[in-house]
């Protein structure tokens, strides 16, 4: 069984965040799409929100799991016997955090890998920070983002 874990905040979860998970799919028999709980970053959604916005978007996708974490990634990738960690790279300006994060990693915990998997073309410009800003001033992001996401940041800057 060759599983991974897809980690991130996810506030929200994006198109682009879609297209690395179908391309996960294609080389792990399970890809667990983990939302981590302890970020620094201050988030739009909760915790509940995000996880709920995750099941509408890829609940229903076969050989995809949702769950949360805390504390440490390797950690939890080991208690759930993944064998790698999937992350998207769009642009050069992801690299050196990326880079850090999974030397790190490995640093860490020797077992798990880390693999980038680079989105289609049209969706690297995409970040959930910036489709939320546009959502805040009003734009329409419902080309960028699952219909529920679109849905649910209509409602979290309605009025
Ligand atoms: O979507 P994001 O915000 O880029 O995801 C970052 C995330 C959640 C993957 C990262 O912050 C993380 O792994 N947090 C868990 C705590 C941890 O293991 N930190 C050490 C990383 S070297």
């Amino acid at each position: 069984m060759r599983r991974a874990i897809y980690p991130g905040s996810f506030d929200p979860i994006t198109n682009g965040h879609l297209d690395v998970i179908e391309r996960a799919r294609k080389l792990f028999d399970e890809v667990i799409v983990a939302v981590a709980h302890n970020d620094e970053k201050e988030a739009l959604f909760s915790l509940e929100e995000r996880l709920q916005l995750l099941k509408d978007s890829v609940g229903k996708i076969d050989k995809v799991r949702i769950a949360q974490f805390d504390g440490l990634l390797v950690e939890f990738a080991v208690a759930q016997k993944a064998s790698a960690v999937i992350r998207g790279l769009r642009a050069v300006s992801d690299f050196e955090f990326e880079f850090q994060m999974a030397l790190m990693n490995r640093k860490l915990e020797t077992g798990v890998e880390t693999i980038f998997l680079m989105p289609k073309e049209e969706y690297t410009y995409l970040s959930s920070r910036i489709i939320k800003e546009i959502a805040r001033l009003g734009g329409d992001v419902s080309s960028f983002v699952p219909p529920a996401v679109s849905k649910a940041l209509v409602r979290k800057f309605a009025g």
